[in-house]
């Protein structure tokens, strides 16, 4: 990505020139919801009115064409590539491309394809990109941070010890990298035992509030109308009603 004859970063800029805002949907861990909250929330705005883009940056495991239920297919072309339009959102995935086959991707060959995606999707104009990020704070999330200088980021945790000290790391280290935080999410809340809303403050970001597990969330997986009516989307909706929180 340091090599200076490449001419990707600067195409980037270009094609998120009508992007308002860029936010990183992240939170250490695996299997917290963080493609749930990025899809879902990514509806709610855009039935708000919003302008909104959805790239999954997840190439092991895509899935938030699975949360809306978009089926596969290649995108358009023309100069670039158009996203791909689902229910007001316009969605971006590497599962567009690769269908159900596996994407094992490592290293440099993780940054080209990200470097890639970005460089030939046209957005257009958008209120929000919002960006699904995969488990860790790795490879893809710090080429991100080093190549869109304007992004923020939203985590996702949960009460469990082990995902509160995964979450405290992360915290560190996007305080230390000077990268401005949306807030912390709670998602899949059991026991309201305030643990996350405490790490919140510890570190002065924002608390955004909890979702709680939504036990008829798995059924309406792909279905938008079953989507809408799941507290998932109801709590979303209701933290987003007065738009996006500006970053502390
Ligand atoms: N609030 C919730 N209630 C019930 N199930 C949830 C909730 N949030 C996420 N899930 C489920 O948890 C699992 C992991 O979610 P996912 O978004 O894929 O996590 P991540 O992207 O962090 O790996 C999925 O099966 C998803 O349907
Ligand atoms: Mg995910």
């Amino acid at each position: 990505m340091s090599n200076s004859v490449d001419p990707r970063p600067f195409a980037i800029a270009d094609r998120l020139a009508g992007v308002g805002r860029i936010v990183g949907v992240s939170g250490s861990k695996g299997g917290i919801g963080k493609s749930v909250v990025a899809s879902t929330m990514a509806l709610a705005l855009a039935d708000a009115g919003s302008r909104v883009g959805l790239f999954d940056l997840d190439f092991t495991s895509p899935s938030d064409h699975v949360v809306l239920g978009v089926e596969r297919s290649f995108p358009d072309e023309q100069f670039g590539i158009d996203p791909h339009e689902a229910h007001g959102v316009q969605m971006m995935s590497i599962a567009f491309f690769a269908g159900e086959a596996a994407v094992p991707l490592r290293g440099a060959a993780t940054t080209n394809a990200l470097l890639e995606l970005l460089a030939i999707t046209r957005w257009g104009d958008l209120d929000v990109l919002i960006l699904d990020m995969p488990p860790g704070l790795g490879d893809t999330s710090l080429d991100v941070i080093n190549l869109l200088p304007r992004l923020e980021f939203l985590l996702v945790g949960n009460g469990s010890r082990v995902v509160i000290e995964s979450v405290r790391r992360a915290l560190s280290l996007l305080a230390e990298l000077d990268v401005p935080l949306v807030g912390l999410l709670e998602n899949i809340q059991r026991v309201a035992d305030g643990a996350v809303a405490s790490l919140a403050a510890e570190f002065d970001v924002a608390y955004l509030g909890p979702i709680p597990f939504d036990p008829g969330f798995e059924a309406a997986l792909g279905d938008i109308r079953l989507l809408r009516e799941t507290a998932v989307y109801r709590e979303l909706a209701r933290m987003l009603a007065p738009g996006l929180p500006a970053t502390k």
